[in-house]
């Protein structure tokens, strides 16, 4: 507390530099990796397990809202002005910014009244949140969750028991199809349907009744679809870890009708993709194409807290009674407050509409990069990636991009995603584009 006391004159003049960086729409500075850095790097490798790699910059502070850019600082309280094409963790999280003062509002608001009831009670806040989300896209029903890999599980849980209970599967027999590449979190279900050696290996026995489909391949899906057995499958409508890979145009419309033509659910995974991201509210808008089931995450809770949610209508939904499935913290009331003003501040900003239009800029930019190191630049709205030539080190360029005030992952090894909260404006895309550019070409 006296540290942050301290610091609090040092945080001011930053909050002062960032405006002015906006001002100056050039102003980002090189980041200094500085002694209590160093020293958060050596605390975090000692004490915690070692299943993230982080970047060399340890974040202390976020701001988004007032300069609808994405600054964050480092501990160190020189500069960040860094600009966040990351959104946090990996992508999407903070869609709505750092610390949207809207979500933060409600956060504080709810948390000063009630934060966590059981489920064996009513509270007065879910069943506001439960309409709104409802109503919203268009789905008689929603079960809360918390994180993404919960919405994933809850979903195969109804396909099967859909499957039991309407469709006529035999008893243990009900199969769900997945696409190769698929992402869908770290639990043991997840990783038995991954086709990521880094993700599933060792972690074995795995889940039965799992089947596997290659992505973007419409006859494949429907021989395996033909099957009496397969109740659902569950596919991202653009591939987000695997690097952001974009299906061909009616992929989806061709899901949606193979899936009703065999009787079979499809399970939509927007964690990544929803939410405005994509420059629609859902992916799956770009085709006007809908669900039986859609998995919601991420900027849920505009970065906040764990929220995730899975909607369907009566059909799929009511095959589960109480006591059958469930969470502790699943809609709490904090956590409805804060999914509700996340998704408002979605709507009313007109977040997908941004992404659209600037998504547009930032990959017309990319494609003028030199051809032998950037060789293809994909995605929908504000969800992008390049694939850079193997020669040149994803991992390196990023840590250029570092270096130079911007915030970027690679994956794979050749690729790097490109994710930034979709409140950023014009001049601050601008300004990550010439960073981008400058790193690019110097490498
Ligand atoms: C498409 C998709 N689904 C599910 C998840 C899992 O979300 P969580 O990490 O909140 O469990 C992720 C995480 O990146 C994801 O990208």
């Amino acid at each position: 507390i006296m540290l942050s006391r301290l610091y609090r004159p040092v945080l001011a003049s930053c909050q002062k530099i960032s405006q002015n960086a906006v001002r100056c729409a050039s102003s980002v500075q090189p980041a200094k990796i500085g002694k209590k850095s160093e020293a958060i790097f050596e605390r975090e490798d000692k004490f915690g397990a070692h299943n993230y790699a982080p970047l060399g910059v340890a974040l202390n502070k976020g701001e988004g809202k007032k300069t609808r850019i994405c600054f964050v600082w480092d501990v160190d309280l020189v500069l960040i002005s860094t600009l966040n094409f990351l959104s946090a963790v990996i992508v999407q999280v903070k869609s709505q910014g750092h610390c949207h003062p809207k979500v933060i509002q409600a956060l504080v608001d709810q948390a000063s009244k009630l934060t966590l009831t059981s489920r064996a009670f009513y509270n007065d806040r879910l069943g506001e949140y439960e309409q709104y989300i409802t109503n919203l896209f268009g789905y008689d029903k929603v079960l809360p969750m918390n994180t993404g890999v919960e919405g994933g599980e809850t979903a195969c849980k109804l396909a099967r028991k859909w499957a039991y209970k309407v469709k006529g599967v035999p008893k243990n027999q009900a199969k769900i199809i997945f696409a190769e590449g698929n992402f869908w979190g770290r639990t043991l279900a997840a990783v038995s349907s991954s086709t990521d050696p880094s993700a599933y290996e060792d972690y074995g026995p795995y889940m039965p009744g799992f089947d596997m489909v290659p992505y973007n391949d419409l006859n494949a899906l429907e021989q395996k679809l033909k099957d009496p057995n397969v109740c659902a499958y569950m596919v991202e409508p653009i591939q987000g870890e695997a690097g952001v890979v974009v299906p061909h145009d009616g992929y989806l419309k061709g899901v949606r009708d193979l899936c009703t033509k065999y009787n079979v659910l499809w399970i939509a995974d927007e964690v990544q993709t929803g939410l405005a991201r994509t420059g629609r509210r859902l992916a799956v808008d770009h085709e006007n194409v809908k669900p039986d089931l859609l998995i919601l995450g991420k900027a849920l809770s505009g970065g906040v807290l764990p929220v995730s949610a899975v909607l369907a209508n009566n059909e799929v939904m009511m095959t589960i009674r109480p006591g059958e499935h469930g969470s502790t913290y699943g809609g709490n009331p904090l956590a409805c407050c804060v999914a509700m003003e996340s998704l408002k501040v979605l709507e009313e900003e007109k977040l997908a509409e941004n992404a659209e239009r600037l998504g547009q800029v930032l990959r017309k930019e990319l494609n003028e990069l030199p051809k032998d190191r950037v060789k293809l630049v994909r995605g929908k709205g504000l969800l992008n990636a390049i694939v850079i030539d193997p020669e040149i080190d994803a991992g390196k360029v990023c840590k250029k991009l570092l270096l130079n005030g911007l915030l970027a992952k690679p994956t794979h090894g050749d690729i790097i995603r490109f994710a930034p909260p979709l409140v950023i404006n014009d001049s601050q895309l601008n300004e990550c584009i010439e960073i981008i550019s400058s790193t690019i070409r110097s490498m």
